[in-house]
């Protein structure tokens, strides 16, 4: 018999396992590749600049995805707290996402405009000044470091070539765009983007 073959040779067996498991995966995961809903960017999407793809990348360098999600699921306690629910055509151009799930703050996923920019540069330098029971840390570092905007440029040719649709004028006015301007300058440009085009909407 056949059989006796796979179960007398584990190795074999486990080959064959994985093979049954990864099919499983396959038939959820295949399709969503070619689901328009999922791949396609929603009407007015533009990839990030260059200071707000440098701010992201502090977002990212500090921690502030340990401690905040940026997807609102689609249940009522979350949607009348944050605003509509995320959709995945609003992070088409994200490499990596920056989802999470772990929320010790709120979800920053449409905190664009929520604020002023000074509201957020005070409460990075110090989140006690506005919020007097925060216990998200202070970012005062921000404030003074630069940018180096050497690499910005390249970031943005790397992303191009997983298809963020950046233009070559784009990479090359990246480095002067950022030149001079503070990590905070670049952090508040990225958070008072976040999650507009659909807000905009409500
Ligand atoms: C240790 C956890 C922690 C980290 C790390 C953290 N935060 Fe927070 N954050 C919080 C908490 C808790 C709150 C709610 C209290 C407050 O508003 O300060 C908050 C609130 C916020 C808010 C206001 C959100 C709203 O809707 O009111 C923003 C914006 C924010 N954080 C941005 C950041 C950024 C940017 C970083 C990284 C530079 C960061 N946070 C890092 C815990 C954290």
């Amino acid at each position: 018999m056949k059989h006796d073959v796979v179960e007398k040779n584990v190795g074999l067996m486990m080959i064959l396992i994985v093979v049954a498991i990864s099919f499983g995966a396959l038939v959820e995961l295949v399709p969503l590749f070619f689901d328009k809903q999922t791949n396609e960017p929603i009407a007015g999407l533009k990839p990030h600049t260059a200071l707000q793809l440098e701010g992201r990348d502090i977002y990212i360098r500090e921690g502030c995805t340990v401690c905040h999600s940026q997807m609102i699921r689609p249940l009522r306690a979350e949607t009348e707290r944050y605003g509509h629910y995320s959709v995945a055509g609003e992070h088409v151009y994200e490499h990596p996402f920056l989802w999470g799930s772990k929320r010790t703050g709120p979800d920053l996923a449409r905190v664009g405009a929520r604020y002023s920019d000074d509201w957020h540069r005070a409460h990075l330098y110090n989140p006690r000044d506005v919020v007097p029971e925060s216990n998200m840390p202070s970012f005062p570092w921000l404030f003074d470091n630069e940018i180096d905007g050497t690499k910005t440029g390249r970031k943005m040719a790397g992303l191009r070539m997983v298809g963020v649709p950046y233009t070559d004028e784009d990479i090359a006015g990246a480095e002067a765009a950022v030149s001079g301007k503070k990590e905070i300058d670049a952090v508040v440009a990225y958070l008072q983007q976040l999650g507009l085009l659909i807000k905009a909407k409500r």
